[in-house]
Formats: structure tokens, sequence, C-alpha cells
């Protein structure tokens, strides 16, 4: 199983962003336990601020992946691009939140990505990660 994680703008400051929010652990940190845990997995990952480079590796993402975790962070709410991407490729995508958005200002309530993806994992912190590569490993 080949999966990528693609991560949206500012969350390469995971760790100290907003640690109230989004916890005091860096993704990199995380991602090696990630990769410790699912060794039977081939996990990649992502991150990008740039709108343009994460539609880019959404399209690459079409080939040789089995699934796509994709936390579009701040472009959830703002990125028709975003969402289209989404609705262009064939690989199934999984969108993570690690807040729960809903909870949050009402900006955060609409994502242009949640019509296209197969499901939507809001609000467990970084574990929503864990739990959406558990559902890719689930078999259907
Ligand atoms: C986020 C929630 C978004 O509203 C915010 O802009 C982010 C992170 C989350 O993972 O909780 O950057 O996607």
């Amino acid at each position: 199983m080949k999966l990528l994680i693609v991560n949206g703008p500012n969350l390469n400051m995971l760790g100290k962003r907003e640690p109230e929010i989004y916890g005091s652990q860096t993704f990199e940190d995380y991602f090696s336990k990630l990769q410790f845990k699912f060794t039977e997995t081939e996990l990649s990952y992502y991150q990008s601020n740039i709108e343009g480079d994460l539609i880019s590796k959404l399209h690459e993402g079409d080939e040789g992946f089995d699934g796509i975790i994709l936390n579009g962070a701040a472009y959830t709410h703002t990125s028709v691009g975003l969402g289209d991407a989404v609705a262009s490729i064939n690989t199934p995508v999984i969108e993570v939140h690690i807040s729960n958005t809903f909870a949050r200002e009402e900006f955060r309530h609409h994502s242009y990505l949640s019509k296209y993806v197969k499901g939507i994992i809001i609000g467990f912190g970084l574990k929503g990660y864990d739990l959406a590569i558990e559902n890719f490993l689930m078999r259907d």
C-alpha cells in the first residue's frame, strides 16, 4: 500500500504554531512515528505553502498511490482550484483536519474539498492521520 500525505499552508509550523490548537509536535517527528507504526505501508509526505504546488502534487498523486491524505489547511476554505484538483483525480482522498474546524470561526466551516473526498476526519489532533491510514488499510 502506497499512501501520500499532502499538507497545506502553515502546517510546516506545527510544533511552534498555536500549540493550544495544534499541539507541540512537529510534523516531521510525527511522520517518523507513523513510518515506524505502519511498517508495511509506504508513506510519502509533501508540504507546501503554495496553492499551485499542492494542486500539482495532487495531480502527481493520481499515479502510483493507493490513497491520498490531504490537509488543505487554510486553502480548504478558500480554494476552488484545490477542490477541482481533488475532483480531477481517481486516487481516493481522505480529508483531515487536526482541529475541530466546526468549533472554530465560521469561515472554517466550509470546505471546497469535502464534496470530492472519500471521507473526512476532523478534530482528533494528529491522530487523524493515523485514522486515515487505518481506513485505507481496511478492506471495503
Ligand atoms: C486545519 C484547520 C484550518 O482551518 C486551518 O487553516 C489550518 C489547519 C487543521 O488541520 O485543523 O491551517 O486544516
